[in-house]
């Protein structure tokens, strides 16, 4: 087979973490552990060509977004590659064209180095898999979540499952700081299909980048207290996310949520991703939540975005109410409806 030129595409969605991971030590480990909901629809699909090179010690790969070469991101992806080499040292046999492509709009402000950097490993795994048939399927994709995480961290819970913890958690079996692992409990009824609607009021390149953001906790004055919480957070989401407790799921993930951006407004130097429109919108949702009692709540990643989630049952009041109150605050009337998901996929 490494005689042999192929191509391999898969595809991985995004994912949206319920308890934040913000802080890493060593080579992309997580300060605490996290958990998210695997999205559905917001996806990176890559094809990866491979074609047969004397082996040296360099990469050679050419890449392209949406059809045109993107050689801005070539950087990322070379360090990517240099991580990954002692984990995969055949990726110096093959010159690779990589052609990548979101399903969700280009600069939404939705972040794609998850799903773009797990649909790339996943593709790598497939590859490898056909240079070594023996591989079993459990190895393929914990193998895969291992390489996501050198390429972004969270980028490890986009790979398989719907429920996914990343980083050692005493109560969730077999956890690791190294790849994402399922949670180890059923999913309450009331959890299935959970919707995630992504209201886009930002759509510019975010001020400061997630590794800065994660290199500030070193030395921030809250970060011991923020890693044990996040610990204590976890168990008590583990425990709504098998009991159907949404009012005691809804004050874990607003609260995770503000945590996080409050962690960079007390960081040094500080600064803040939220706008206007992000907390008009928490406002209204609030407002909401208390007039209908349907448990609708936010969360928020590193930037202005806010992503609303609610059960599946009550989508058509949800959707009337952004439709007639939310969309004002979104840029250029914006959202986007998705809910949860399973993981890569090859195509
Ligand atoms: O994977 P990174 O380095 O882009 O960090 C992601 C950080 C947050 O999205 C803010 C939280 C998380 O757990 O996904």
């Amino acid at each position: 087979i490494s005689q042999q030129s192929g191509s391999i595409t898969c595809s991985a969605p995004s994912n949206i973490a319920l308890v934040k991971y913000w802080g890493k030590r060593g080579e992309q480990l997580p300060a605490n552990p996290s958990l998210s909901f695997t999205l559905q629809h917001c996806k990176t699909i890559t094809k990866l060509d491979y074609s047969p090179k004397t082996s040296s010690d360099t990469f050679s790969f050419d890449l392209f977004f949406d059809g045109k070469p993107k050689d801005d991101f070539k950087p990322k992806i070379e360090q990517f590659f240099q991580r990954i080499l002692t984990y995969c040292p055949y990726l110096t046999s093959f010159h690779f064209t990589i052609n990548t492509q979101n399903t969700f709009p280009h600069s939404s402000g939705i972040a794609s180095s998850a799903s773009g950097m797990a649909a790339l490993s996943f593709c790598i795994m497939q590859l490898e898999k056909l240079l070594n048939p023996s591989i079993v399927d459990e190895f393929l994709y914990q193998k895969a979540s291992f390489l996501a995480r050198l390429g972004s961290g969270s980028a490890c819970r986009s790979i398989k499952d719907s429920v996914v913890v990343w980083g050692r958690h005493q109560e969730v079996f077999q956890s690791s700081d190294l790849y994402g692992v399922p949670l180890n409990t059923p999913l309450h009824e009331v959890f299935k299909n959970y919707q995630d609607t992504i209201l886009l009021v930002d759509k510019g390149e975010k001020q400061v980048s997630s590794t800065v953001g994660h290199n500030l906790m070193h030395n921030h004055p809250y970060a011991e207290t923020r890693f044990f919480q996040a610990h204590q957070n976890l168990s008590a989401l583990k425990l709504c996310l098998q009991n159907g407790n949404v009012q005691e799921f809804i004050k874990i993930v607003e609260s995770e949520a503000l945590t996080l951006h409050a962690m960079m407004m007390t960081s040094m130097p500080y600064f803040i991703l939220m706008k206007p429109n992000t907390l008009h919108i928490i406002n209204a949702i609030w407002q909401f939540r208390e007039t209908t009692q349907i448990p609708v709540c936010f969360t928020l990643d590193a930037g202005a975005n806010v992503h609303m989630l609610y059960p599946e049952k009550d989508k058509e009041v949800v959707l009337q109410f952004i439709n007639s109150e939310i969309v004002g605050y979104c840029q250029n009337g914006h959202y986007i409806c998705d809910e949860i998901g399973f993981g890569a996929q090859r195509l």
